[in-house]
């Protein structure tokens, strides 16, 4: 049975009805996530962009301090539209790499293994179509050099925080002393940013949202009604939980196939992303739980936004 079907009966059978974020990345929401990236709403992707458009010889220098022959590994790559500054500097230094984008969009993988090369000639590119951990044990029977291994955008906060240690645990149970990770952390800040950061004027978050929705029609046969769920954001300052739910605006019976039903009352919420924000103290206190060691913060002038560096210790 196809793991997408599965998935997706798993979380709308749950007494609370979830669908995974992971599954928002179609071409379609390839594109609209760009979108979102647009939005004057957004900031994320400008802090870091900031970052990395500004600070990149002290990156690359911090890096190439580590290792000048690596293998460079980015998790949810996405566009690479931050990267590219880095893979950029990377090149014009000499530094032997190939850069592994990984990313469960096969969309995405294609669009960097057929523009990344033209953009950026001389960088060797082997893009990884598929979940994170799943490629990162491909690409390690690919090279064994050491890794430096990407993971921006503050894909970081789309795990909920009690299952992050388990998550950086497993990164480092893939990776050797002395590889290096690159990490964006969205930090907390005023609690009316982060919201209209999910609730955008232009409604792109809430179309991106109803896509999941769109997709599930398309690829599995369902037939929920787009215009009877609402796209409802909240965000708790005392955890630092920023939750997307899409909510029943009627009570009514969904079908995902021939065999599955699922009812919803009117009101009833399906939660669809979590974007958890943090203190720095907090991801020092993920690294020291989780077997590495920050040793570099790059931040965004405002200091919304951390890149933390880290070493497998
Ligand atoms: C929020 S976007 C960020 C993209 C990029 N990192 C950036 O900063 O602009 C998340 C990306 O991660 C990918 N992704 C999400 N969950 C994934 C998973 N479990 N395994 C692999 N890729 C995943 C998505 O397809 C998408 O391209």
């Amino acid at each position: 049975m196809n793991k997408f079907y599965e998935d997706i009966v798993r979380g709308l059978s749950s007494r609370s009805k979830y669908l995974e974020s992971k599954y928002f990345y179609d071409a379609v929401g390839d594109k609209l996530f760009q979108d979102i990236m647009e939005c004057p709403e957004y900031y994320p992707t400008r802090c870091e962009m900031e970052i990395f458009s500004q600070q990149t010889g002290a990156l690359s220098s911090l890096l190439r301090s580590h290792y000048n022959d690596f293998e460079l590994v980015e998790l949810g790559a996405g566009d690479a539209t931050k990267s590219i500054h880095l893979l950029r500097r990377l090149l014009a230094e000499n530094a032997t790499f190939t850069y592994y984008p990984i990313d469960i969009s096969s969309n995405v993988i294609n669009y960097l293994e057929t523009k990344l090369p033209l953009q950026l000639p001389g960088l060797k590119v082997k893009g990884l179509n598929g979940e994170y951990f799943e490629m990162l044990e491909r690409q390690k029977r690919d090279s064994s050099r050491p890794k430096i291994v990407l993971f921006l955008g503050s894909n970081i906060g789309n795990i909920p925080a009690d299952g992050v240690d388990g998550f950086c645990k497993e990164l480092r149970s893939h990776l050797n002393t002395g590889d290096l990770a690159l990490i964006g952390f969205d930090l907390k800040k005023d609690p009316r940013t982060i919201l209209a950061a999910y609730n955008d004027k232009g409604g792109i978050t809430k179309r991106f949202n109803l896509n999941l929705l769109r997709r599930i029609n398309d690829e599995l046969g369902a037939d929920f009604d787009l215009e009877k769920f609402e796209h409802y954001p909240v965000y708790d300052p005392g955890t630092g939980a920023c939750k997307s739910y899409l909510v029943s605006l009627a009570e009514q019976r969904v079908c995902v196939g021939d065999t599955e039903c699922f009812d919803f009352k009117e009101g009833e919420p399906i939660h669809t992303e979590i974007s958890q924000k943090y203190t720095v103290e907090q991801t020092n206190d993920i690294a020291a739980n989780c077997g590495f060691k920050p040793i570099s913060h790059l931040y965004d002038s405002r200091h919304w936004f951390l890149d933390a560096v880290w070493e497998c210790v």
